[in-house]
């Protein structure tokens, strides 16, 4: 892994815009389950079913219950971890412009990452169905489910469903980040879910150099990735940042 580690860090410093894409992967040393693979949350819960738009609209309080409120409480206890600490410690240095995330729990922006583009929206805010009003989640009463806004209207979480359009203004500068940067860090991603999963596409087709950073292989790998580090997103960070800070 060092040799990858090396190339990667001297890719960073010749880089003049790297841009991180970060998925589920960089929040599980968080307490964060990922969607796939072991232990994720497609694997107890239906995402066609829970995870659709159609369904909240249908019964809200089942999406609370089911999906909802236990995903609230682990982010409400899910504090950044060295993963997101060092994208935010590469942005110090100079070296990171932007992470795009399809996480929702606000994670980067604890660690101190200041251009964070969410994606999926976050699970920070509620949005009621009828006003638009906004409120904290950590200020909703979640003991009846679901909870209302003051105007009745139901809450749902500030997060892009199935079945929703990616926020339009996320999107645009995602497609923007992706054509201008020269190098492209995927950090725990699965790469299943478009057009997220296209941003790398249309990087490495304008010329940049992706570096996954995973456990395990992803479609990218071999066809999309220029080399991928296989590990965990703490240990690796913590390898990179050491190499780049003893590089001076
Ligand atoms: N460090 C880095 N990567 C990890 C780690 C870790 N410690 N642990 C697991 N991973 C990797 C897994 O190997 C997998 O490739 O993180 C990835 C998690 O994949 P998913 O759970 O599919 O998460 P993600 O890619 O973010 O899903 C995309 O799908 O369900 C939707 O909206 C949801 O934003 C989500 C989207």
């Amino acid at each position: 892994m060092m040799d990858l580690i090396r190339r990667a860090a001297e890719d960073l410093l010749a880089s003049k815009c790297a841009v991180a894409l970060t998925g589920a992967g960089i929040s599980v040393e968080s307490g964060i389950p990922p969607f796939r693979g072991k232990g994720g949350i497609w694997e107890r819960v239906d995402p066609m079913e829970f995870g659709h738009i159609d369904t909240f609209e249908k019964d809200p309080g089942k999406v609370w219950r089911v999906l909802i409120r236990d995903l609230k409480e682990i982010i409400d206890r899910a504090a950044p971890n060295d993963g997101h600490k060092g994208l935010a410690r590469l942005e110090a240095m100079g070296l990171l412009a932007s992470v795009i995330t399809q996480n929702v729990d606000g994670l980067h922006q604890m660690a101190g990452s200041t251009d964070v583009l969410e994606f999926h929206g976050n699970c920070a805010w509620q949005r009621c169905m009828d006003c638009g009003g906004k409120k904290r989640t950590r200020d909703v009463d979640i003991s009846s489910l679901p909870p209302v806004c003051a105007c009745g209207g139901v809450l749902r979480p500030d997060w892009v469903f199935f079945g929703e359009e990616i926020p339009p203004a996320a999107l645009q500068r995602s497609r923007q980040l992706a054509m201008r940067c020269d190098v492209m860090m995927v950090v725990g991603t699965s790469a299943m879910v478009h057009p997220a999963a296209t941003m790398p596409v249309i990087a490495r087709e304008t010329g940049a150099r992706i570096i996954e950073i995973n456990p395990e292989r992803t479609p990218l790998t071999g066809y999309v990735s220029d080399y991928l580090i296989r590990g965990g997103a703490g240990d690796v960070m913590n390898a990179l940042v050491s190499e780049l800070e003893s590089m001076g």
